[in-house]
């Protein structure tokens, strides 16, 4: 297996840094804030964190609009407080995971200003121009901006100039490149610097942004196949225990271009969204509606998330992970529309399933998501999940000292926090803590066991699968529905490890009450 041991059981938290922990009460979270809170990301169980951009940036989409990738922005601290975030997170065993924007750089980076100019320099090929003002190639191409004579192409929003990485496919040879054109090669060599930088001063790997749009007009993902796979080629060899982790949503050609790990979320695919986030939503763009199967009313179906993920686990099973996040710094969070008891039915499916879980900071105890919330810096209905983490019932909910006017974002300072969720033993804090110690415990609940769902009748409810591994096997019940749902099968011996109700098991069957669920060793 081309892959990395501390994988094999690893849980990731998402933390995005703005929001986790303000340690100099200016009002936004930094990353010494995020060093002084490694105790209790270690307590949780979690094994790595995952931290959205901290990159010096006008910050027009929160710092994915990078104007100097060597460089913290100074709101969050100097790159001496990340190598000390990272000696201290590996002194406890935790992994640090950075972004990587790799797709494009803020129209405010240097080397766009440089390629902005009608004279030839190093930085002319840097981003991807057309020959002409005015000639619009797609929608994605923005005129007049410079004194160069040529529309440059956006990555996503305006303010995002794509990386010329070159074309797989050219259209136009007048100003599309070849990936083996050697300024698109020197913008490679420049993403390779950068990412040996950071793992110099001890990152332990990149979730890499949008990464299948680095190689343009590419439909049958050949050449960022080969972009990616050179890349892993060289951490095999220099750094084979670091990870690379895409934004992507198809595993199976994410894996194949030498990902160790791919999320299956909003994009692409549609089962992330068919298992959490199909209802309709004011204002929120969503791709695909209808019913999830984690509602309860029950009018979902589990065939509509098998159907992808059974295919992509199937190609990617040995040779790398599918995640499946409790939320996202892009997404409505998943307690939208839901009471805790139903997050723990969530918590439960996502902690048993293969591959590596994400847990978005402040999912772990329920933190809300705030649908009306203005925008700021360029989240607009993003801006609701990305609220500061609640740590105590004082003052800004124990996020920051600072006055209320300097907060990043409002913080809500009487819902929900960790230091009373810490003390009850049946806080959703706690089933997350049980279930991540609970997977950590056994080979076959971990990331590696193997998966068979054994109710495919009745739309999937309830959800029945079983786990095997080299220490036997588990079988997960959950009930996501509010109605009380039974399943046969043969349950002599099996022992209860985990359960948020009382089920009635006999040796033929398990009934299970509404919104619940019951984690099983078999013998
Ligand atoms: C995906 C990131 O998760 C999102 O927050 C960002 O706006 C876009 N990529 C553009 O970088
Ligand atoms: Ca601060």
């Amino acid at each position: 297996m081309r892959n990395v041991k501390w994988l094999e059981n690893a849980v990731f938290y998402n933390i995005y840094p703005q929001s986790f922990y303000d340690s100099n009460n200016d009002g936004i979270g930094d990353l010494n804030g995020i060093t002084q809170k490694l105790d209790y990301i270690k307590d949780m169980g979690f094994d790595a964190i995952w931290l959205n951009p901290f990159y010096e940036s006008p910050f027009r989409d929160a710092g994915y609009d990078v104007t100097d990738f060597y460089k913290v922005a100074e709101r969050y601290g100097t790159n001496d407080d990340f190598k000390n975030l990272c000696d201290e997170a590996h002194k406890k065993g935790v992994r640090v995971c950075i972004d990587l924007v790799a797709g494009h750089t803020s129209l405010e980076c240097e080397w766009f200003e440089k390629s902005c100019s009608s004279e030839k320099n190093e930085y002319t090929n840097r981003y991807i121009w057309t020959d002409r003002a005015g000639k619009d190639y797609n929608h994605s191409c923005i005129g007049g901006y410079a004194p160069r004579n040529g529309m440059y192409m956006k990555n996503y929003y305006y303010c995002q100039p794509a990386l010329n990485y070159g074309f797989a496919n050219i259209d136009d040879p007048s100003w599309q490149l070849p990936p083996e054109h050697p300024d698109c090669q020197a913008t490679k060599q420049e993403l390779i610097n950068i990412m040996e930088y950071w793992l110099s001063l001890g990152a332990d790997g990149f979730r890499v942004d949008m990464a299948p749009s680095v190689i343009k007009n590419d439909p049958d993902s050949s050449g960022v196949i080969k972009f990616w796979n050179e890349i892993r080629d060289m951490y095999d060899k220099k750094y084979p225990e670091a990870v690379l982790i895409s934004e992507w949503s198809h595993p199976s050609v994410a894996i194949k271009a030498g990902f160790h790990i791919d999320f299956l979320i909003h994009m692409n695919l549609p089962s992330y969204t068919m298992l959490f986030r199909a209802e309709k939503r004011e204002n929120v763009v969503q791709p695909f509606v209808g019913n999830s199967f984690f509602n309860k009313n029950g009018n979902g179906s589990i065939e509509n998330f098998l159907a992808d993920y059974l295919r992509e686990y199937d190609r990617t099973k040995e040779k790398g992970y599918i995640s499946i996040p409790t939320s996202n710094h892009d997404i409505p969070r998943i307690s939208y529309n839901r009471t805790p008891r139903e997050l723990e039915a969530v918590y439960a499916f996502i902690l048993t399933i293969p591959g590596v879980p994400f847990v978005y900071y402040g999912d772990e105890i329920g933190m809300k998501y705030f649908a009306d919330m203005p925008s700021k810096e360029g989240g607009f209905t993003r801006t609701g999940s990305r609220t500061p983490m609640q740590w105590t019932s004082g003052k800004n909910a124990g996020f920051s000292d600072c006055d209320k006017e300097k907060l990043y974002l409002p913080v809500e300072e009487d819902g929900v926090n960790v230091e009373d969720q810490l003390k009850d033993e049946n806080s959703l804090l706690n089933v997350t803590k049980k279930l991540i110690k609970l997977r950590k415990s056994s080979n076959a609940l971990s990331n590696e066991g193997d998966i068979e769902f054994l109710n495919r009748k009745y739309n999937g409810y309830p959800l029945i699968y079983k786990r095997t591994g080299t220490d036997g096997e588990y079988l997960v019940c959950i009930n996501p529905t509010d109605k009380k749902q039974d399943f046969a099968y043969n349950l002599k011996g099996a022992e209860v490890v985990m359960q948020n109700d009382n089920a009635v098991i006999t040796d033929d069957e398990i009934v299970l009450k509404p919104i619940s669920y019951v984690i099983l060793k078999l013998n």
